[in-house]
């Protein structure tokens, strides 16, 4: 059975992203078809970016909390990427979260969960486009929850019940991939 990890996507305190990846996780964990993980940037305390070799070239990472991020993601087999809109792109947390790894994330699939004033749809798109580099295959299904219609006062998430089909539906997609690249990582 493959592995799915929920990554957050934002590091404030104030972040609303840790109540859609919870919901995201509440929803994986009635389905029977992989094991599914939250794993919160967040607590791996990444500082920003300064390693002086790309991992591309290089894993022997200097900051001590990159080691236990590769380790993490070493372990999963696909991902569900919850993603917050800043300025129509993703999260520095989350750009360095991506950044830091190289080898750990290839040959490997995800779906993107965008939210926003408009979806999320740019920061995920923004978000392909990185994952894209480090060989990370994302599926079609991009569900994206609304600040003004799955948010009471853009802060407490309340989502419309139909998302829950299309989170699904994403799901399935993701786990199909996953084990389908699986087979090509030694
Ligand atoms: C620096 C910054 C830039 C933002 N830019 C956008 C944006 O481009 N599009 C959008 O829909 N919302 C934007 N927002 C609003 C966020 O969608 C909203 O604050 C959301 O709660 C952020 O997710 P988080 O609470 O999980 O960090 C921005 C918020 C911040 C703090």
């Amino acid at each position: 059975m493959v592995k799915i990890g929920i990554i957050t996507g934002s590091t404030r305190d104030a972040r609303v992203n840790i109540q859609v990846a919870e919901w995201v996780k509440s929803i994986a964990d009635k389905r029977t078809d992989a094991e599914y993980e939250l794993v919160d940037i967040k607590k791996y305390n990444l500082p920003q970016f300064n390693e002086p070799v790309p991992a591309i070239l290089s894993t022997d990472y200097q900051a001590p909390e990159a080691k236990v991020w590769s380790e993490k993601i070493s372990e999963l087999d696909g991902f569900v990427f919850v993603t917050a809109e800043y300025n129509k792109g993703v999260t520095s947390g989350l750009k360095d979260a991506i950044d830091y790894l190289y080898p750990e994330w290839n040959n490997k699939a995800a779906g993107i969960v965008g939210y926003g004033s408009t979806l999320g749809v740019t920061a995920a798109n923004n978000l392909r486009s990185i994952l894209s580099v480090p060989k990370v295959a994302v599926v079609g299904t991009q569900p994206g929850l609304s600040l003004f219609t799955d948010f009471e006062d853009m802060r407490t998430f309340n989502p419309a019940p139909f998302h829950e089909d299309t989170i699904n539906t994403m799901l399935g997609e993701v786990v199909a991939w996953s084990t389908a690249l699986k087979t090509i990582r030694n």
